[in-house]
């Protein structure tokens, strides 16, 4: 597969098989968010491996009844939640480096589950607090995502995208490429 067939093939999976996930695939999709590129490369994500129940459990409680990803995280054998420490990252001209850090970290995981088979879906919208006292993460750092990691049991057509006409745009704003 190439990239752009990766890129094509990942989708957000939200319902998944009752089969755990080998520790080298868990340990390769970890070592892939590992390798990320970030500010100063302060490397500022931590990410927390969750396969408790009761704490998958607390973690489907931290979202909202009608969030559509609320089922994937007791369904899916793992959850990896994604963490970040502030002061090892930077604000520059309103611009949060942290953020952009940990997302990328975090596209690289989804990115070598894929390529491993693994299905995942980012969750972005949870209660911080709760999850927060869920996995004992400290005040100082920011609980930011999460995905389930394990094999789908659903399959999904892509979901359309803007064209290169709407975002690409050739030495100055507004002008097609050519
Ligand atoms: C920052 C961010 C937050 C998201 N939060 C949620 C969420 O809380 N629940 C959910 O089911 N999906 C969530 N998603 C998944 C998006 O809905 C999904 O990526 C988008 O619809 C495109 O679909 P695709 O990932 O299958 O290509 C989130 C994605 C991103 C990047």
């Amino acid at each position: 597969m190439n990239f752009l067939e990766l890129a094509q093939t990942r989708r957000s999976l939200r319902t998944y098989l009752d089969k755990s996930v080998e520790r080298e695939k868990l340990e390769y999709v970890l070592e892939a968010a590992r390798l990320a590129p970030s500010w100063k490369n302060m490397q500022c994500w931590r990410f927390v491996v969750v396969e408790d129940a009761a704490e998958k459990a607390a973690l489907a409680d931290s979202m909202g009844e009608t969030n559509p990803g609320r089922k994937a995280l007791t369904s899916a054998p793992v959850i990896i939640v994604l963490c970040a420490v502030p002061k090892e990252s930077e604000v520059w001209e309103g611009k949060d480096f942290m953020m952009l850090d940990a997302g990328l970290a975090m596209e690289h995981l989804l990115l070598a589950a894929t390529e491993q088979g693994l299905g995942t879906c980012w969750q972005g919208l949870f209660t911080e607090q709760k999850v927060r006292e869920a996995l004992n993460v400290p005040d100082d750092v920011r609980v930011l995502a999460m995905t389930p990691l394990g094999y789908a049991a659903e399959e999904r057509r892509p979901r359309p995208r803007k064209t290169m006409a709407e975002i690409v745009f050739q030495g100055k704003w507004d002008q097609g490429l050519v």
